[in-house]
């Protein structure tokens, strides 16, 4: 009897081990040549999730390299505390999405200047002193967003904008290039604020818009969860069905489903380059250059073209 509870309890040990030690392959490693740091700003969005999905996934697909992940929970200062930690730690190449670009410069700067190659990832820093930066071009997805909206409402309207957080560069881009895709047509805009990428920081600025304004023609969001948080504000008013909305980073499991069900008029495409950052760390890891500047395509979702994949923004 005894001896049947004593192999119960190997049993469970042996398929704990199991369970712990034979997923994905962790940081432990002992194959892998190379260690890469990944700092991610937050992970607080679908969209952030999915680029170190991107990466991860990338990542197991070769055996002489391992990531850390680091989360600074949306904290420029821990992002920075977790920068000098990979420097310190000596890894081989940082992977970075900085939240703001001039807090950030200093130590990416730091890093290349200590000889770590740094990717920079979606949001930039100032300067030349990193390695690569890797993106789609914000201001061509926030022309294009506001060239459509122009076509959409017939060069004329009221328009709301919700701006990304204004210290990162994509939320600078995405306003300069939507202004720039709107001059000369008849639109105004009544209302704009920054809600820093947050959902709930959008439908907060559009309860305020929807108590001050009777017309609201269209919202246009700088990221989906903005576009989605001013969404649920208007339904929440009764006002949903009169408002368009419109929106920027086209995920399949939000911002494209939320087109398919008509929630969002578009959804601008934002690639996470996840995938991108992998095989350029691959190619600075074994001795080769790479651009400083690696631009990613891409495409808009509206409720004509979703189902055959959107389509491609042009130059
Ligand atoms: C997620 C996010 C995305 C956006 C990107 C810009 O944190 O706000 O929605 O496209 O960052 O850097």
């Amino acid at each position: 009897m005894r001896d049947l509870a004593k192999q119960l309890v190997m049993l469970v040990l042996v398929a704990a081990l199991c369970l712990t030690g034979c997923g994905k392959k962790e940081d432990t490693s002992s194959t892998a040549k190379w260690t890469i740091g990944m700092s991610q700003c937050n992970l607080g969005e679908p969209w952030r999730v999915q680029m170190n999905a991107d990466v991860r996934n990338a990542a197991d697909q070769h055996d002489d390299i391992k990531v850390i992940f680091k989360d600074a929970q949306n904290d420029t200062l821990k992002q920075r505390s977790q920068m000098e930690e990979f420097i310190s730690a000596g890894v081989d190449l940082i992977i970075v999405s900085p939240k703001e670009a001039v807090p950030l410069t200093p130590v990416v700067a730091q890093a290349y200047q200590k000889g770590i190659p740094v990717i920079v990832l979606d949001r930039r820093v100032l300067g030349e002193k990193y390695t690569c930066f890797i993106g789609a071009d914000n201001k061509k997805i926030g022309k294009a967003a506001g060239q459509w909206i122009v076509e959409k409402l017939g060069g004329k309207g009221t328009v709301i904008e919700l701006k990304g957080l204004m210290t990162s560069t994509p939320g600078q881009d995405r306003h300069t290039g939507f202004r720039e895709g709107i001059k000369g047509a008849n639109l105004e805009i009544i209302f704009e604020a920054d809600m820093k990428w947050l959902e709930p920081n959008a439908r907060k600025e559009m309860e305020s818009a929807l108590a001050r304004f009777e017309t609201i023609d269209l919202v246009y969001a700088h990221n989906d969860p903005g576009a989605h948080g001013a969404y649920l504000a208007a339904k929440a008013a009764g006002r949903e069905k009169e408002i368009m909305f419109v929106g920027i980073d086209a995920l399949s499991q939000e911002g494209r489903a939320y087109v398919a069900q008509g929630v969002l008029a578009a959804s601008f495409e934002y690639p996470t380059g996840g995938k991108k950052a992998i095989e350029a760390a691959l190619e600075i890891l074994n001795g080769q250059t790479v651009e400083k500047e690696i631009v990613l395509d891409s495409r808009v979702f509206t409720e004509e073209n979703i189902n055959d994949g959107g389509e491609l923004l042009g130059q």
